[in-house]
């Protein structure tokens, strides 16, 4: 499985139940790497997209302990070994791990490539992931040059578990 996160400089990842930034370049690279694939997400990041529906183009798994839940172009699943059986039918490198921190912190340590966005700002962020380079498991393999939006500096890393 691998990861796609958009960080700041906290590795905050959200605030009020949203996004940190609008940053439509790091909009289109997660579209770029997500379409056609296989994504999984924690109900709150379900609820925070437009229309609460699953992305277009991509399978949809939803994690949530609500019985009976549903949600437009999703696949519900209740429980991490519901999560683990239902991806199992595909291959590792076309699941993709997209939030929330619920998710990102339970299950980083399973994902063999993480795509991170770095932001170079304090977005006051009141949601946050682990801060991977403290990971011995993980090393940087790839950065792009820095790109900057909204008065926002960021960069497209890649961690590859080693
Ligand atoms: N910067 C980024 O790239 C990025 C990406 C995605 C999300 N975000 C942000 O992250 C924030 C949301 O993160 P979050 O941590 O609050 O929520 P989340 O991870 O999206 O969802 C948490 C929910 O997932 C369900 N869940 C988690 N583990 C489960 C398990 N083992 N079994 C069954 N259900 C399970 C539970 O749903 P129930 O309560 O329904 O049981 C739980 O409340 C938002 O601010 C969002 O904008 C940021």
């Amino acid at each position: 499985m691998n990861l796609i996160v958009a960080v700041d400089n906290n590795w905050g990842i959200g605030k009020d139940g949203g996004l940190l930034a609008h940053v439509p370049g790091d909009m289109k690279y997660f579209r770029e790497m997500t379409t056609g694939k296989v994504v999984v997400m924690g109900r709150k990041t379900l609820e925070s997209m437009p229309g609460k529906k699953g992305l277009p183009n991509r399978t949809n798994y939803v994690l949530t302990t609500k019985e009976d839940y549903a949600a437009e172009g999703c696949n519900i699943v209740h429980s991490e070994q519901g999560l683990f059986d239902a991806i199992s039918q595909y291959e590792p490198d076309e699941v993709f791990l997209i939030g929330g921190a619920a998710l990102y912190n339970a299950y980083y340590n399973l994902c063999d490539k993480l795509y991170i966005t770095k932001m170079n700002a304090d977005l006051g962020a009141d949601t946050f992931i682990v801060n991977i380079d403290e990971d011995p498991d993980y090393k940087v393999t790839s950065e792009s040059e820095v790109h900057s939006e909204n008065g926002i500096d960021y960069k497209f890393c890649t961690y590859t578990k080693i």
